[in-house]
């Protein structure tokens, strides 16, 4: 595609000074040396240069490194089951859809479609990198509105917003929040944001923000949001295929620029205070719900669900369904501050960093989770 674009461009020109010189006459006597032209203005980038990207050496790195990363080598959805929803952002067709239309059209999937460069990439918008930016040829780097509140709209102002697309939580329940009847039901066994909340974590929202001694950092203030972004700590420069570039594996250099006395491996305390809430959940007691034909909770005329005296004990636990399972949870009518909790311990596990994507809101919903469990 680009040798046939360069040949057309190149073919074009020569068309140009074949028809304006048609049969040419003798050689005239050589004129007489001008006068120096002035300086050139400086070249745009050397970035910008189309060369810089499109070469074998290029991009044989950049394939080397997807290879290792876990978008070249992550487990592949199948078009199988009635769970086809999963696939616009575990497969490259699955995502097309989801850009396109906003779903997935099971119809047209047949094959597995393992995430490729062409998930992300596409075509460039323009080649004037100078004056509009270079788009990377990104299929999309607009502003995500979120599946679990489309009235919420993330905009990291760049390539990250790529990653935002994927790297959210899907509209899978409902953020536990205060309704008037002090209670939340946890009707399902894997309760909390599915998966990755990274992009909601560095913005600083969707958590449950139970109240506690901790204030909540204003959304979108955090420095890593500020000074840093998806791409900058996970595509740095590298010279090994194993950090930075298309591994997304996070590069150390990418945070020295600011930690110039050393980088800290996790948000202070993190895995101490992480394990204190994980005790606290698996001691919450709540209580059995009654069931409706189809398995689903009963709810009084007044909207509280219908408990059966059955006492649950454990609202996040081990070895439940089966043994090994870990981090699941038990369905049962828990209060709203249980579920908040359970919710901030979920999404703060989910988001894989141990804090460091937003320390200060981090800490805020872990240390008022355990506040409110201690109460
Ligand atoms: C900053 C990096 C970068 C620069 C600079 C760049 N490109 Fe690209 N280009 C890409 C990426 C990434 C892709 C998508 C991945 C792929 O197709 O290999 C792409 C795709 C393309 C495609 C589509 C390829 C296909 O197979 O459909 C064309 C054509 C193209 N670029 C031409 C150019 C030209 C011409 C220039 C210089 C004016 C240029 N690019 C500069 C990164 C760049
Ligand atoms: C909105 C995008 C999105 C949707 C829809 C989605 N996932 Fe994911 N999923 C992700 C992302 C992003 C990750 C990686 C996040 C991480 O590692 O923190 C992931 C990770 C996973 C993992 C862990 C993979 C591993 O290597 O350990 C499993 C399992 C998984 N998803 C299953 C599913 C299933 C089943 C569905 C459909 C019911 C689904 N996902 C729908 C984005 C999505
Ligand atoms: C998950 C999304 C994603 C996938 C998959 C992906 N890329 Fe990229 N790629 C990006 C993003 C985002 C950037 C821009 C990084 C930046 O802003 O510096 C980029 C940048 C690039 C660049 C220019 C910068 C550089 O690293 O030299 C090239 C070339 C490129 N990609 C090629 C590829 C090729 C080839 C593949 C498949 C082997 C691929 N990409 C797969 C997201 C992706
Ligand atoms: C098309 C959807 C999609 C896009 C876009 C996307 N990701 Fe992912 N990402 C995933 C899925 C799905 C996984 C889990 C793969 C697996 O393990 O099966 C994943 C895994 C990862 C992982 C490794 C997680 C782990 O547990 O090993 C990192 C880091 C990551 N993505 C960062 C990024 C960054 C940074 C961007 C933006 C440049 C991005 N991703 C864009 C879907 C996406
Ligand atoms: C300040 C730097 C920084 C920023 C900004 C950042 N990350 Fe991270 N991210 C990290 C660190 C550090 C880890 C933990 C690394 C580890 O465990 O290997 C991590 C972990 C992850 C993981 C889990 C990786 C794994 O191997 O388990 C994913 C997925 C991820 N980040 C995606 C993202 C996305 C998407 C964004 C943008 C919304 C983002 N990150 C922004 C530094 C950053
Ligand atoms: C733009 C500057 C900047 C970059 C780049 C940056 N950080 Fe930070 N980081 C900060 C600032 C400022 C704080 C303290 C303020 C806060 O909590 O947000 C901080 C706090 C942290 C914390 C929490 C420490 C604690 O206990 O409160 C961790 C962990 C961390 N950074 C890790 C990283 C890692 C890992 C990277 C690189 C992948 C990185 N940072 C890149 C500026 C940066």
């Amino acid at each position: 595609m680009l040798i046939r674009l360069l040949i057309v461009v190149v073919s074009s020109l020569l068309f140009v000074h074949c028809t304006s010189d048609p049969v040419p006459g003798p050689p005239g006597a050589d004129g007489m040396d001008g006068i120096d032209g002035v300086d050139g203005v400086d070249g745009a980038d050397g970035t910008a240069s189309c060369v810089s990207c499109h070469s074998n050496a290029t991009m044989d790195v950049v394939e080397a490194s997807f290879d290792v990363s876990s978008h070249g080598a992550g487990f592949v959805f199948t078009f199988t089951g009635p769970r086809d929803d999963c696939a616009s952002c575990h497969s490259t067709l699955g995502h097309l859809d989801f850009l396109a239309f906003g779903e997935v059209d099971p119809g047209s999937l047949t094959n597995n479609s393992p995430i490729t460069c062409a998930t992300c990439h596409d075509s460039h918008d323009t080649f004037d990198f100078e004056n509009d930016g270079i788009d990377y040829a990104l299929r999309s780097i607009e502003p995500v509105a979120l599946e679990l509140d489309p009235n919420t709209v993330i905009d990291f102002g760049g390539t990250s917003n790529n990653c935002t697309i994927c790297h959210q939580p899907r509209d899978s329940y409902v953020i536990p929040a205060e309704d008037g009847t002090g209670t939340y039901v946890v009707a399902t066994d894997r309760f909390g944001p599915h998966h990755g909340p990274q992009s909601t974590m560095l913005e600083g929202i969707m958590g449950a923000n139970i109240a506690g001694s901790v204030g909540y950092p204003g959304v979108a203030s955090a420095v890593h949001r500020t000074g840093a972004s998806c791409v900058s700590c996970h595509m740095g420069e590298s010279t090994d295929i194993n950090e930075g570039l298309h591994s997304w594996n996070v590069t150390e250099a990418s945070c020295v620029e600011c930690h110039t006395n050393g980088i800290p491996s996790e948000l202070a305390g993190f895995t101490e205070d992480m394990a204190t809430l994980k005790q606290l959940l698996g001691e919450v007691v709540g209580e059995e719900f009654e069931e409706d034909s189809e398995g689903n909770p009963v709810f009084d005329m007044d909207g509280n669900p219908v408990g059966t005296g059955v006492p649950v004990v454990g609202l996040i636990v081990d070895d439940f369904p089966n043994p090994g399972d870990t981090n699941r949870s038990r369905k049962g009518i828990f209060t709203t501050a249980e579920a908040q909790a359970a919710w901030n311990y979920m999404t703060l596990l989910e988001d894989q960093s141990n804090g460091t994507h937003n320390p200060a809101y981090s800490r805020a919903l872990l240390t008022n989770s355990i506040e409110a469990l201690q109460n």
